[in-house]
């Protein structure tokens, strides 16, 4: 094992991703951000300096980060924000896991104005390494022109009447054309200049090659649609679990879910379009400026740099965009595992509600919702022995390691991609309405494992995880704008080790100092 040490810099600076500059928060000046990228057995180390105005910290998506539950990243729960100025290390050994994960700031919604990143790891253990020659990343994500602060606060004023902010375009790693003329309601950013053809993401291939695309949705609200024309795309991971092959011509991917695909480079010496084409059927209003259909090129060795493309679209055929994941039973971890047996089980309900008075827009988990508290983190309260009864935490406390059922009902129009950190889960089923236990037939032979599930609209999700990750983690919306109206709930796992955490000095030192 190696020791991988990166320094990042997170500031503020005006960028043109689509041809429209705009101010956005990067590190080291890149969009997406720097790849962090390690064996397994490694231990990732990360010196974060934030130049920016507001505080931040960085989440490592999909990390179990068993024993280091305070290196989480998560504002208001295992840490307090890194003041602006100030620096913070983060410092964390990966055990027993690898595949396709990604970064984020985990403060405000500051992810959503450009700190994000892949995170990929690498195991000698992986089945299908002799299957494939190259590595691709690709990273889709819908994008919005307005700083995303102001965003938020139009998104929780009565103004909204609960609808979320609606993308200006989408982009694939970081790029994307915008017609500059087409948006006449657009809230550009006075004094920002916008070009027309602005360039697409660029992906070469040689013919005969096989490569092994990591597709990772880095958006805050819409799933899209992925294919590549001509070309199938055969599944081998989802959130970092390997799975057993299956081809498929296009893919459902949600907010921060990630897949792996094969893509054989087996046709015609050609220039080919990669599709990310958002639902906007789930989106309650439309933008009708929006264009959906997010490009990018597949430019095969020695085929000519034009503009010419014999490529055809997939998703031309009949194709429902029902946002939700692929069926349950295309899907089974390659390690097949059967479901645990639940000790315990908990109903958790979640819907939106207008507060009439104030006519703000709120979301709640069993009646609570949630806001990061900021001058103590509750992973600090937590380890002091502090049950916390503050009306805007729910936590719910998990004293021994054992199996927990969860079963998620979703009370809203929108489907949600919830995201479980330290933990991957085992989804049993899912569907519309309420769930009836005993009436579904749950998934229980070999269940898919992942991170990031999507609860059905008006629907249910059933998991189960085993509790031996001692920490606060959270279960949350990924949409962006669902976490700041209070989407997330906190488990507390295994309390008496809490307590004998070494959590370091600098990390509590922060709190307070805003
Ligand atoms: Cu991608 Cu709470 O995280």
């Amino acid at each position: 094992p190696t020791t991988r040490y990166y320094e990042w810099n997170i500031s503020q600076q005006t960028i043109a991703p689509d041809g429209l500059e705009r101010p956005m928060l990067l590190v080291n000046g890149m969009f997406p951000g720097p790849l962090v990228e390690a064996n397994t057995g490694d231990q990732i180390v990360v010196k974060v300096t934030n130049s920016m105005v507001n505080g931040t910290t960085i989440h490592w998506h999909g990390m179990y980060q068993n024993g280091t539950n305070w290196m989480d990243g998560t504002m208001g729960v295992t840490q307090c924000a890194i003041p602006p100025g100030q620096s913070f290390t983060y410092n964390y050994t990966v055990a027993n896991q690898w595949g396709t994960y990604w970064w984020h700031a985990h403060a405000a919604s500051q992810y959503i104005d450009g700190i994000v990143g892949p995170l990929i790891i690498h195991s000698p253990d992986e089945p299908y390494l002799d299957q494939y020659d190259e590595d691709i990343i690709m990273m889709v994500s819908d994008y919005y022109h307005t700083d995303s602060g102001a965003l938020v606060a139009w998104y929780l004023s009565a103004d909204s009447q609960g609808t979320e902010p609606v993308p200006d375009n989408g982009l694939i790693n970081g790029l994307n054309t915008f017609n500059c003329s087409g948006d006449a309601n657009a809230l550009f950013p006075t004094g920002f200049k916008c070009s027309d053809g602005a360039p697409l993401a660029s992906f070469d291939f040689k013919a005969g090659l096989t490569y092994r695309v990591r597709i990772i949705n880095s958006g805050s609200f819409a799933d899209f649609q992925f294919s590549i024309d001509d070309h199938m795309l055969t599944v081998i991971e989802a959130d970092g679990i390997d799975m057993q092959p299956v081809a498929v011509q296009r893919l459902p991917i949600h907010v921060a879910q990630r897949y792996s695909v094969l893509v054989h480079a087996n046709q015609t010496v050609g220039n080919y379009y990669v599709r990310a084409t958002m639902n906007t059927n789930c989106f309650n209003t439309p933008n009708p400026a929006l264009n959906p259909n997010v490009q990018g090129v597949i430019h095969y060795e020695g085929a000519p740099v034009t503009q010419d493309f014999n490529s055809t679209d997939w998703t031309t055929s009949s194709w429902s965009a029902i946002c939700i994941d692929l069926a349950l039973d295309m899907l089974h971890p390659y390690a097949a595992q059967a479901a645990p047996t639940p000790d315990v089980s908990y109903e958790i309900n979640f819907a939106f509600e207008t507060i009439n008075q104030a006519g703000i827009n709120l979301a709640y988990v069993n009646n609570t919702s949630w806001s990061p508290l900021m001058t103590d983190a509750t992973l600090f309260q937590a380890q002091r022995g502090v049950t916390l009864f503050d009306a805007s935490q729910l936590i719910v406390t998990l004293n021994s390691t054992n199996v927990v059922e969860l079963i998620l009902n979703n009370y809203d129009e929108g489907s949600h991609p919830f995201h479980f950190h330290g933990h991957t889960f085992s989804v049993l089923g899912w569907g519309g309405g309420s769930y009836i236990p005993g009436k579904t037939v749950l998934e229980l032979d070999n269940p898919l494992r992942r991170d990031t599930i999507t609860i059905p609209s008006f629907g249910w999700t059933v998991v189960r995880f085993v509790n031996d990750n001692p920490g606060l983690w959270t279960l949350h919306c990924h949409i962006d704008w669902h976490m700041e109206a209070g989407l997330l709930m906190q488990f507390e796992s295994l309390p008496e080790q809490i307590k004998k955490f070494q959590i370091p000095s600098e990390l509590t030192a922060m709190c307070g100092a805003k």
